[in-house]
């Protein structure tokens, strides 16, 4: 039973393998949070409350012993005007402008499997798992207001997941201001966060801040989850590093708006909250309507940063996307997008297909530029028409020449977005979100469609089918290149604008989750000017993400680093790119482009024709070198072995030991250079394991190491295979 009530003590334990979660209904009626961390018996752990007199905190009014602040207890969904001075989970205003809840214990559901969300994508259980859901209601008596949280225990995978709904049973409509899926409460809080900022083309670079009594606020307010942040964080203990030590991770299953906030208060305790951004966010209910929060995700490790991680990817892998590609060997693709922008033919595309297929590369990906008007980024978004002059052929007969060789064929779309300079807005120029009498911003010189609207929605969804049942299309990526803004839509009135960046997101799954069931033999990738909308939204449809524009293989170790924390390798979209870079000018050997674009969807993004012939042997022997590895790069348990100035280290170790793969790459050289050693991990300490001939103990490996080679030249890397001896 991984969920344990006490009726008698009115506590609610749950349990996974090696965690547990508990909260408490407190004599007051408010639920309480009294742990989450290392697995304990289901006990009681009411005494940890704080129950001494809370100087000058404001206290329920019954309480005349001037006890139960809730400014001061741990809380499990704390909400507004209950005199918590920290973030809070819940904001409502009712009509008479008043901003107040005081939510009680009402009662509490066992569910057996996952709880079902009816409006949000989110984790699911499959059949062999153990999973079981718990509904506690808490009611506001005088609005009638009930709230409901939601929890799923993954036992095996250590992972709890959590949502609220709310639901007005009252006679008057209410606004939510704000609405958070994830709170928790510590007691005390001796914590680093660490989280993941960046910019485009460089995404999710990892940054250590250590959690004082300032609040920590971070997220996205521009309609994307974005690459400036991510919602994945994790709150560390502070002696926690890759392989020792407690953290927290947490995320959340949305890809719009999201708001993180992390703080030390006043007696030491720590919170830190999830969920959708509240900049300009309202959600009306009228009576007996419901708002259901996206979902939230938490896991917690004692063996530090690498085992948290492989707790989230194993649940992202099995549990989040239903597309058969997340279970199975995705295709090496080879991209035009680096090897020719907008400047293309039919036949140049064939001549890179052509060169690709002795490769071993299987499937070929017609990227931006192939519909309507478009020769540059200026012009033609929304004009979903095969630009057959330009390819000089139609749609179909470029398709049947790339399966003639023996390639499968892929495409690009961005529907989100339109240009002034297209059919599709000249037509539709109340399409867009537009502040009315004000000219909309615009973003690489295009407008955004509103997805919040049905008809955009349904025109979006019809001609993305045309395009995919005209051709036999194998692969879709879809990308998505601006923020957003301009938030105003002339079908909602002005008390529902607040809705607008929800409803975008919900449009925008809705097409994704109609087109996924409808085609569930196509490939969709995402992708967001690169990684800008790299999240478990996103993943929930997409099995893998582009990762990042930049592919210059030194940067992306950087990038690749930062997205394992939270995110399976087998969802990062990783290609080998040409040299110089396009993105930064760096000269690269081909062999460290090919060692790094294997941690991920392998695949080639320049024009494979102007390779030489010792370079094309090159290419086709990593092709079938991943193509060997693929199962083991997809499923492994993935360590982060070394990251410091000088070298990048990582290893993948098949889930029953019997093989892994280790990659490092030094970045850089100096004249004599130092050793390096490398123990590894994850291997099975009595197993003989094979290297390049010689055999080792998996104990020594993991203790005393591998000595590894002194780097030839600048940026020289290695991939290292390890067999485990029969
Ligand atoms: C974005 C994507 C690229 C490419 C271009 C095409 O920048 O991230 O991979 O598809 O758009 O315009």
């Amino acid at each position: 039973m991984s969920i344990e009530v006490n009726q008698e003590k009115k506590s609610f334990t749950l349990q996974t393998t090696h965690t547990t979660y508990q909260m408490i209904v407190h004599d007051s009626g408010s639920l309480l949070h009294t742990y989450y961390g290392e697995k304990i018996p289901a006990e009681d752990l009411s005494y940890l409350l704080f129950d001494g007199e809370c100087h000058f905190a404001p206290y329920p009014y019954e309480n005349t012993a001037r006890k139960g602040s809730l400014d001061v207890l741990t809380q499990e969904f704390p909400t507004v005007g209950q005199g918590d001075s920290r973030a809070i989970a819940l904001d409502v205003m009712h009509q008479d402008g008043t901003h107040v809840l005081d939510l009680r214990y009402s009662s509490f559901e066992l569910i057996k499997g996952k709880y079902n969300l009816e409006t949000f994508p989110s984790f699911y259980a499959t059949k062999d798992e153990n999973v079981e859901s718990l509904k506690i209601t808490l009611k506001d008596a005088l609005s009638k207001l009930e709230i409901t949280l939601y929890y799923a225990v993954f036992e095996k995978s250590d992972l709890i997941t959590r949502t609220v709904k709310i639901t007005n049973h009252g006679t008057q409509s209410i606004q939510i201001y704000k609405i958070q899926s994830l709170v928790l409460d510590f007691p005390t809080g001796d914590f680093d966060l660490l989280h993941f900022h960046g910019k485009w083309a460089m995404e999710r670079q990892i940054e250590s801040l250590a959690l004082e009594h300032a609040k920590i606020s971070f997220g996205s307010n521009y309609g994307l989850s974005g690459n400036k942040q991510n919602p994945g964080f994790v709150l560390a203990k502070k002696n926690a590093s890759e392989f020792l030590g407690e953290c927290y991770g947490f995320n959340l299953v949305y890809s719009g708006n999201f708001e993180a906030t992390a703080q030390k208060a006043s007696l030491g305790q720590s919170r830190i909250t999830l969920g959708i951004g509240d900049d300009q966010f309202s959600w009306k209910l009228e009576p007996e309507q419901s708002f259901e929060a996206p979902e939230g995700v938490m896991s917690y490790s004692n063996q530090g940063f690498s085992k948290l991680s492989q707790n989230f990817h194993d649940a992202i892998r099995k549990n989040l996307c239903r597309s058969k590609f997340t279970q199975e060997k995705r295709p090496v693709l080879i991209n035009n997008w680096e090897a020719t922008y907008f400047d293309f033919t039919g036949e140049k595309l064939i001549e890179i297909a052509r060169a690709a297929k002795p490769i071993g590369v299987d499937l070929f990906v017609m990227d931006d530029g192939w519909f309507g008007n478009r020769y540059d980024d200026n012009r033609a978004l929304g004009d979903w028409t095969v630009n057959e002059e330009k390819l000089g052929m139609t749609l179909a007969e470029l398709v049947e020449s790339i399966h003639q060789l023996g390639l499968d064929f892929g495409i690009w779309m961005e529907p989100e977005m339109v240009n002034e300079d297209s059919d599709l807005y000249r037509a539709h120029p109340d399409w867009v979100l537009q502040f009315p009498h004000r000219k909309a911003l615009l973003g690489r010189n295009q407008f955004v469609l509103n997805l919040a609207r049905k008809e955009v929605v349904e025109y979006l969804y019809e001609k993305i089918c045309q395009i995919l049942d005209a051709a036999p299309i194998s692969y879709l990526k879809w990308d998505m290149n601006r923020p957003l803004s301009d938030w105003y839509s002339k079908d909602l009135p002005a008390d529902r604008q607040g809705e607008l960046q929800t409803r975008y997101i919900l449009g925008l799954y809705d097409i994704l989750g109609r087109l996924t069931e409808r085609y569930p033999d196509v490939l969709f990738e995402g992708c967001s000017s690169g990684g800008a909308r790299f999240d478990l939204g996103m993943l929930a449809f997409h099995p893998q993400i582009w990762t990042s524009d930049n592919t210059d293989a030194i940067n992306r170790l950087a990038i690749q680093y930062g997205t394992s924390f939270m995110y399976p390798i087998s969802a990062m979209g990783t290609h080998v790119s040409v040299s110089p870079n396009h993105q930064n000018g760096r000269i690269t050997p081909l062999k460290t482009r090919i060692n790094v674009a294997m941690s991920g969807t392998f695949g080639y993004e320049l024009d494979v024709s102007t390779l030489t012939s010792e370079e094309k042997k090159e290419a086709q022997l990593a092709t079938k070198t991943y193509h060997t590895h693929q199962a083991l790069i997809m499923t492994g348990d993935y360590y982060r072995i070394k990251e410091d100035r000088k070298i990048s280290a990582w290893q993948v170790v098949a889930k029953d030991k019997k093989e892994s793969l280790l990659t490092y790459v030094v970045k850089e050289n100096e004249g004599n250079p130092e050793f390096i050693y490398i123990t590894l991990k994850g291997l099975l300490k009595d197993a003989v394991y094979e290297i390049s001939q010689k055999s080792y103990k998996g104990s020594v490996l993991m203790s005393a190491g591998l000595k590894l080679k002194q780097p030839k030249s600048n940026v020289d890397s290695e991939q290292i295979y390890i067999q485990k001896r029969d």
